[in-house]
């Protein structure tokens, strides 16, 4: 272990306590995250409630999430669309979903999510099938190496104005190996790839350390019209 993690771990400790206001429901969720297919893959605390900032900054209302697993970041999106809100949201496992299901209604949140199981371009497809309306908040966080084609869907069901988020993108530095063969690693190259090509996306992306690890998240915002 880097000598530096226990002290970005101790970073993350101090912004929670004092500015994250996780509630018995979002810490159980939290928690419930061990039952699912990928324990520990939850956003941390911080990142949960950057996730809700962004959304409230975004005005969002309508949120699609690729990715549930337990739903704690589904939670803090469904939180901070308000109850006139919607969140839909796909995840590939159903015994996962369940855990997210009961993560959702203890949260009292349940009304406003759309927990959609099955794999998740399947289920994209099917919206943009039935022509549903542009989203506001488009949050990619499921198998990386599909993160293109998340992200081209994700692009048919924007406006200008959509926000889109990807998780994950550096990975203790692995999107910076050029030699890597990493099918995750090249799914992240494609999404950079993408919202750096796109002319009417303007996108970053920022490393964060903390109680994940070191990792990074994508940002983007939707400025003109996208193919559709
Ligand atoms: C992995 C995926 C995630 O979305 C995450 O936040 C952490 C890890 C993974 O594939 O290992
Ligand atoms: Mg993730």
């Amino acid at each position: 272990m880097y000598e530096g993690e226990q002290v970005w771990r101790d970073v993350d400790t101090y912004f929670i306590d004092h500015l994250v206001d996780e509630d018995e429901a979002l810490a159980q969720a939290r928690l419930s995250s061990a039952r699912t297919v990928m324990p520990e893959a939850d956003v941390a605390p911080n990142q949960g409630a950057f996730l809700a900032v962004i959304a409230q900054i975004a005005g969002a209302r309508r949120v699609l999430e690729f990715g549930t697993l337990a739903g704690y970041s589904t939670i803090w999106l469904a939180r901070a669309v308000g109850p006139d809100g919607r969140v839909t949201t796909f995840e590939i496992d159903e015994e996962t979903a369940a855990v997210a299901r009961e993560n959702f209604e203890r949260a009292g949140v349940a009304d406003r999510i759309e927990l959609v199981v099955g794999p998740a371009i399947d289920s994209a497809e099917a919206l943009l099938d039935a022509e549903v309306a542009p989203y506001d908040l488009v949050f990619i966080d499921a198998d990386k190496p599909n993160n293109p084609h998340y992200l081209d869907i994700a692009l048919k069901l924007s406006r200008p104005g959509t926000v889109i988020i990807g998780d994950n993108v550096v990975r203790n530095g692995a999107v910076a190996d050029p030699s890597s063969d990493d099918p995750r690693v090249h799914g992240t190259w494609a999404l950079i790839d993408r919202l750096g090509s796109e002319d009417n996306v303007a996108a970053t992306a920022l490393q964060t350390v903390g109680l994940k690890g070191w990792d990074g998240f994508a940002i983007g915002v939707v400025t003109g019209p996208t193919p559709s």
